[in-house]
């Protein structure tokens, strides 16, 4: 196994009006190359912070935080946030070939490349589109394909499906299993949603309340390839109940802080 990331004890603290405020304290965290960790935890507890911090987008306030870059040339990291950060100006098909325009991929190439995963996102009618004329379901294909063509080696979601319909989020997690099992590129992914993680992930890791840090891991026993059947399944239903239990706990703290 290789390691692809590494943060160790990362700490962020903002400034706020009534002093320095800490989103983010003493967390550690270690995947693996090709690995699909999930992170879980109450709402404000720091996960979009963290993400931030291992896209390069914010600085710690300490602790350190190592990538592991397999190709200097190749884009390392990529990020898919939950509302769909998509050029409103601009088609499928150029938002798609955005991150290959800008490592100067000639146009030829990266129109195949965009077209190839504008097809596997199932979007092949709206290449010419304009982002006004799509669902948010397909706006945030639009974000899937966009990130999967640019071909980082390591994938960050900030939950991605999280402002999707039930129904729409079923059909994009099972596309995400399978787009994702054909990859297999190292995925940072954040979900609220219990099911989502043990669907999609290898190891689940559960962050505290605010402020949050590591609580407890779980590592998904089930087999690949996955399907959204798999949501059906007794064990999935006991994995997901346990994690829910040791979840609540912090849920519970971040409401009585709150209140
Ligand atoms: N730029 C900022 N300046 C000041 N405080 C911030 C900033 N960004 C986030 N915070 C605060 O830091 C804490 C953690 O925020 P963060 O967005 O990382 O949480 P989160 O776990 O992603 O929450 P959610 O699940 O609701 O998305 C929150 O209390 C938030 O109010
Ligand atoms: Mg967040």
């Amino acid at each position: 196994m290789t390691v692809k990331i590494e943060a160790k004890d990362l700490s962020k603290v903002y400034p706020s009006r009534n002093g320095p405020m800490c989103a983010l304290r003493d967390f550690s965290l270690r995947v693996e190359e090709g690995e699909f960790v999930c992170i879980v935890g109450p709402s404000g507890c720091g996960k979009s912070t963290f993400l931030r911090i291992l896209g390069g987008l914010l600085a710690p306030s300490s602790g350190e935080i190592k990538l592991f870059p397999r190709n200097e040339k190749a884009p390392l990291q990529n990020i898919v946030f939950q509302e769909y950060a998509i050029f409103p100006w601009k088609t499928v098909l150029d938002n798609v070939a955005f991150g290959l325009e800008m490592r100067g991929v000639p146009r030829k190439e990266r129109r195949e490349t965009a077209h190839d995963w504008i097809r596997k996102v199932g979007l092949a009618k709206f290449a010419d589109a304009y982002p006004h004329q799509l669902s948010g379901g397909m706006k945030q294909r639009v974000s899937i394909a966009r990130a999967f063509a640019n071909d980082p080696e390591i994938l960050l979601m900030d939950e991605p499906l999280g402002a999707l319909d039930a129904q729409t989020r079923a059909i994009l997690q099972g596309e995400l299993v399978r787009l994702w099992e054909a990859s297999r590129k190292t995925v940072v992914y954040i979900t609220h949603s219990i099911e989502e993680s043990v669907l999609l992930g290898d190891r689940i890791v559960l962050m505290t309340a605010h402020p949050g840090t590591y609580k407890t891991e779980y590592a998904v026993p089930f087999t690949r390839p996955r399907s959204f059947e798999l949501t059906s399944a007794p064990e999935f239903a006991r994995l997901s109940y346990a994690i829910w239990q040791e979840l609540e706990v912090e849920v519970k703290r971040t409401m009585e802080k709150q209140s």
